[in-house]
């Protein structure tokens, strides 16, 4: 049975309404005054209001405008004494659904009462259908999300995969790819790149090699100096690499890193002997964190420095070999005390290869490894060949 709340201060009238409504079916409630009918409707639901607009205390105009605050939904219809066009627009303009001009006709009412029930319906099944659009949204949303952490997941362990098999050719080089994919990313977060930009720098990082793949085993393993052919051969692999990944887009984005590794920020590197700012940034921070764990472990053609060892090689690099910014970010932050070998070798026993989420403090530059009196003729450092 419709509710309806019947607002008046003149009694008369006011049972005249209810009986009518009543006669009809109607569930009625009665309240003399704005304020009594706002406590009510504290309490309870209704299909429909039906209020009178002069009224003692609290005109029915203004008991519109104080409902229409709480709720939006329960139509109320206006009852006016004369067919004042002032205070009909008034009204309808506060959120009234309807007004009728008194004396009241019977059947007048009626029809505006179950017009105002129906249309209370249609808001109602509105308002479902508004809240299980939004659940479904967020179902979808929450699908999509999962479906993209799967397939990225997906994706980044074929990039294990790609990594592992390279290294599988070099014994010497097992977790080199994600120890460059660490660094690089803790380079890419301390020089504030974005987002993106940090995906394609941890993905190109990993694969930076995979033009190995091209190169034959025993030259990888070779301990002894390499000939001018198996050289070339192995100065082949960034081109190698950037011709395997070229045509497919997910790896695309990531040639950067794998064709401009070995450029060198003078010009004298290879593939292109670009220099500088020619050399993709992704590139040269890649170029970066390559050496340092180059140097750092151990490789067929010599044992591995010290972290301290290898830092000074990065800034005697800085300008020649490196871009000497990436070499600042790198050893201002101190990335040389992170241990990166222990971390990949973690991640790796955990099976939860995973990116990096470090943040270092921008500490000013290490005295100590500026450059002093460093020895020329030092062993010259294989690993930027390689
Ligand atoms: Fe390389």
């Amino acid at each position: 049975m419709a509710k309806t709340l019947v607002i008046d201060d003149e009694p008369e009238l006011r049972e005249f309404v209810v009986m009518s409504l009543e006669l009809n079916n109607f569930d009625t409630v009665e309240a003399d005054n704005g304020k009594k009918a706002l406590s009510i409707l504290e309490e309870e639901d209704f299909d429909c209001i039906v209020s009178d607009v002069e009224m003692p205390h609290m005109t029915g105009p203004e008991f519109l405008k104080s409902f229409r605050e709480i709720n939006k939904v329960i139509p109320v219809i206006m009852l006016t004494g004369v067919k004042d066009l002032n205070t009909v627009v008034d009204v309808m303009k506060a959120g009234a659904q309807d007004y009728l001009v008194k004396p009241i006709n019977v059947d007048e009412l009626l029809i505006s009462v179950r017009k105002c029930i129906e249309f209370k319906k249609l808001i109602e099944q509105n308002i479902r259908l508004q809240k299980e659009n939004e659940r479904y949204q967020q179902h979808l949303e929450e699908m999509v999300d999962k479906r993209s952490v799967q397939l990225k997941d997906a994706l980044f362990g074929s990039l294990i995969i790609i990594a592992s098999s390279i290294e599988a050719k070099d014994e010497y080089t097992k977790g080199h790819s994600n120890r460059v994919r660490l660094i690089s990313v803790d380079i890419g977060k301390l020089m504030g790149l974005e987002n993106k930009q940090l995906q394609i720098l941890e993905y190109g990082a990993m694969m930076h090699d995979v033009g190995k793949i091209g190169v034959r085993d025993a030259i990888l393993n070779k301990n002894r100096s390499l000939t001018e052919e198996e050289f070339d051969s192995i100065m082949s692999h960034p081109s190698i690499g950037a011709n395997i990944v070229k045509n497919i887009s997910f790896f695309n984005p990531m040639i950067d890193c794998i064709k401009y590794h070995h450029e060198k920020y003078n010009g004298k590197g290879y593939p292109e002997g670009i220099r500088g700012d020619q050399i993709p940034l992704l590139a040269r921070i890649v170029a970066v964190a390559d050496t340092y764990d180059a140097i750092t472990t151990t490789r067929p053609y010599r044992k591995e420095k010290t972290s301290i060892e290898a830092v000074e090689v990065l800034i005697e690099g800085k300008g020649s070999q490196f871009d000497p910014d990436i070499v600042d970010v790198f050893v201002n932050n101190r990335l040389y005390e992170k241990n990166y070998i222990h971390i990949d070798k973690a991640e790796a026993e955990s099976g939860n290869i995973k990116p990096s989420t470090i943040i270092l403090d921008d500490e000013s530059s290490l005295k100590i490894f500026q450059k002093s009196k460093k020895d020329n003729s030092a062993e010259p450092y294989l690993h930027d060949e390689m």
